[in-house]
């Protein structure tokens, strides 16, 4: 990558063909990557383990400690790796194994903003992954998903707080039913469920930011990208035209996807700017796989300019 600056809406303009044109890891050249200090994490496959069962002593000998205060990441950052290779074959949480499937994917991550927008590059190298044959049309997705502290149980347990054990493809699955957040629902208990909160208590809690924001890359190798947004309260919600673009490449084994989105993208978005922690989480699914059958990361922060998160995120250089 070469440390020129293409003016923006150029680079914009050329989202998808980048790769093809110059031949690179289908960066949109708007940042200098190789000058932005990156994070390696890894991410796990989690297969049935709900937000119910994290939270149920009897299912898992952290629920108490949660319960009392200690984030998931207190307790299981660094051995992602030994949980995701357990869970990806162990009968009592996963009925349906994909046979030959790695436990873990590790990924390399960088941001950047210019003022006007927030960069989130991913790297990583999904391995010998074998065909699931779930999502024939797809090979591989990336998606983040993230709070800027409105959500409580967002910020303590990252992508957890949305994943229920009636979610689709879950124990208790129903279908049709996706990821939500606690407080959509009245009633919640080991079941997942409860009711759905009446639509006027459901349109307060999200006019007071009280949603996840997610965005979501499909990745083909050859073909750009293309991306989705949305956002997860009673369900997961797809808006209509996304906020987010995104960049991919696939070469020598490694996805590089890159995305963007202005710092403050209007309504049912949330505004991204300093002073504030952000928590996110991220999840790949690889080798044709939809649904639960992805792998994903522990909550992880971002403040920008300055702070205490994970990722401190600077000025593009
Ligand atoms: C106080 C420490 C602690 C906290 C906090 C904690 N866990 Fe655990 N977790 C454990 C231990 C210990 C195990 C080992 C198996 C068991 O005892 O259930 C475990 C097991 C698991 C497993 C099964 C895979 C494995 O490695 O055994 C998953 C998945 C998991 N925890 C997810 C979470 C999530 C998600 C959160 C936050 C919502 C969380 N944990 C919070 C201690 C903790």
């Amino acid at each position: 990558m070469t440390s020129a600056k293409f003016p923006l809406l150029v680079a914009l303009a050329l989202t998808g063909f980048a790769g093809a044109l110059f031949g690179s890891a289908g960066e949109s050249q708007a940042v200098d990557w190789s000058k932005v200090q990156g994070k390696d994490i890894t991410l796990l496959y989690p297969a049935q383990m709900s937000w119910e069962l994290v939270l149920t002593q009897a299912e898992h000998s952290g629920a108490s400690k949660f319960r009392e205060g200690k984030n998931c990441r207190g307790c299981h950052e660094g051995n992602e790796d030994s949980s995701g290779d357990l869970m990806v074959g162990d009968k009592s949480i996963e009925p349906t194994p994909i046979a030959g499937k790695s436990g873990f994917v590790k990924a390399n991550i960088k941001l950047a903003h210019d003022d006007q927008n927030i960069f989130v590059r991913v790297e990583f190298a999904p391995g010998k992954q074998p065909d699931a044959k779930m999502d024939p049309k797809v090979d591989s997705r990336v998606a983040v998903m993230f709070d800027d502290g409105k959500v409580t149980e967002f910020a303590r347990g990252g992508c957890w707080s949305a994943c229920h054990i009636d979610n689709e493809k879950m124990p208790k699955g129903a279908e049709g039913v996706s990821m939500y957040l606690p407080k959509s629902r009245n009633g919640m208990t080991r079941e997942g469920g409860g009711v759905v909160k009446p639509a006027d208590e459901l349109a307060k809690i999200h006019a007071e930011g009280g949603y996840a924001e997610y965005w979501e890359a499909s990745l083909n190798p050859g073909v750009p990208a293309t991306v989705i947004d949305g956002t997860v309260l009673e369900k997961r919600q797809e808006n209509a035209t996304p906020a987010v673009t995104a960049n991919a490449a696939f070469e020598n084994g490694k996805w590089t996807v890159e995305f963007t989105r202005k710092l403050a993208a209007g309504e049912g978005r949330k505004d991204i700017g300093p002073g504030k922690l952000y928590t996110f989480g991220l999840a790949i699914h690889a080798g044709h796989t939809n649904k639960r059958f992805h792998y994903v990361s522990l909550e992880k922060t971002f403040t920008i300019d300055a702070g205490n998160g994970d990722f401190i995120v600077k000025k593009a250089p």
